[in-house]
């Protein structure tokens, strides 16, 4: 089968696919998935490199997070509540590839209303902002929150989220048409373009002097945007997309009795696994009833053979929404209304 092997640690540029890569093979309790789609994700390009905390032994297919189909023609655990042709999405190593064998607990149903690129984002992408949102930011209707990297994967996950929860959404991101597609495909109430010097006095006074009660920032940007945090905000800890783990000084926590709080979904799965089937269905409410959808505007819908470029266009900050690899064509009802 076709996938993006890593044979050695190296930047995605370098990587080209692999042609003749063997299927996996099914340990206890896996089922096998045809790939429909697959969600890019920062942590990708740097888990070629060697750079990211797991650090699997070479050679490895690379990718997390896809939508698909459980495989005809290969056996199902004992209790699969699935059955082959099912559509569904899940996350875990090697999904950069034609086929990826998965733990049955691993995956979950896809609601029929959406596409597998849609599906493709939703195991790791959309509980993040979830969780960061309601679990630990714990955001009411009416309060305001600053989202960073606002057209971004987990980004535009957040303003959707935070908008259907009732908050005042302002997305900053680094150019105008970003602020645009976190404006049309995210609902939010105001932009800010964060490249300009001085733009935390912009959201000052979209708030009335008082500032955000909650940031979330996926960039690693926390310094910066307390300038314009209200008394006893919330900023939420999210990622580090601008490539250095941020230090931020404890005296601003200090004087205006800041909450830094931190959000690592996929702790989640070791520490706490009881709780994350209540978020998936909580979001997946949302999803279905159609309060929030997940934007299908990517630049680009990228191949096995162009995914290089994708993962240079991520780490460029050249897409917006969520990135995706379409390995299959979507067949379904959805996919085909939406293609
Ligand atoms: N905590 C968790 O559980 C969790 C889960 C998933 C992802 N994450 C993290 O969240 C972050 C965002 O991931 P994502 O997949 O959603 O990516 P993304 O938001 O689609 O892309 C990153 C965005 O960050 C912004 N950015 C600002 N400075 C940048 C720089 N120097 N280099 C590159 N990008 C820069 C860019 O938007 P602008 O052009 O608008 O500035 C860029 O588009 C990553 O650090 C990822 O590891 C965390």
């Amino acid at each position: 089968m076709k996938a993006f092997v890593i044979h050695e640690l190296a930047h995605p540029s370098k990587i080209a696919v692999t042609e003749d890569w063997p299927v996996p093979t099914l340990k206890k309790n896996e089922v096998m998935i045809d790939v429909y789609s697959a969600g890019l994700n920062f942590f990708d390009i740097l888990q070629a490199q060697g750079r990211y905390q797991t650090k699997p032994p070479l050679p490895f297919v690379l990718g997390s997070e896809f939508a698909g189909r459980i495989s005809h023609g290969f056996p199902l655990p004992a209790g699969c509540p699935f059955k082959p042709g099912d559509r569904v999405f899940g996350a875990i190593l090697g999904s950069f590839a034609e086929r990826v064998a998965v733990p049955v607990t691993s995956i979950l149903r896809l609601p029929d209303s959406l596409t597998f690129d849609q599906g493709a984002g939703l195991f790791v992408t959309w509980p993040t902002s979830y969780e960061a949102l309601v679990g630990r930011a714990k955001l009411q209707p009416g309060e305001w929150i600053l989202v960073t990297a606002a057209a971004g994967g987990v980004g535009i996950a957040a303003v959707q989220l935070a908008k259907a929860l009732g908050a005042k959404v302002i997305a900053a991101a680094g150019s105008q048409e970003k602020l645009d597609i976190a404006k049309k495909y995210g609902g939010a109430d105001y932009t800010v373009d964060y490249t300009k010097k001085g733009w935390q006095q912009d959201v000052l006074k979209i708030t009335n002097g008082k500032g955000v009660d909650v940031i979330y920032d996926p960039v690693g940007m926390i310094t910066d945007c307390l300038k314009c945090i209200a008394w006893k905000g919330r900023a939420l800890v999210v990622g580090f997309a601008a490539g250095t783990v941020e230090k931020v000084p404890m005296n601003l926590v200090l004087l205006k009795n800041i909450s830094l709080v931190g959000i690592f979904w996929g702790g989640y799965a070791v520490r706490e696994p009881g709780h994350m089937p209540s978020v998936y269905k909580a979001f997946l409410d949302l999803l279905v009833s159609r309060k929030v959808s997940p934007p299908v505007v990517y630049r680009e819908v990228y191949t096995l053979n162009s995914l290089a470029d994708g993962l240079h266009a991520l780490e460029t900050r050249k897409t917006w929404g969520k990135a995706i690899l379409r390995v299959k064509e979507d067949d379904t009802q959805a996919g085909k209304a939406k293609l």
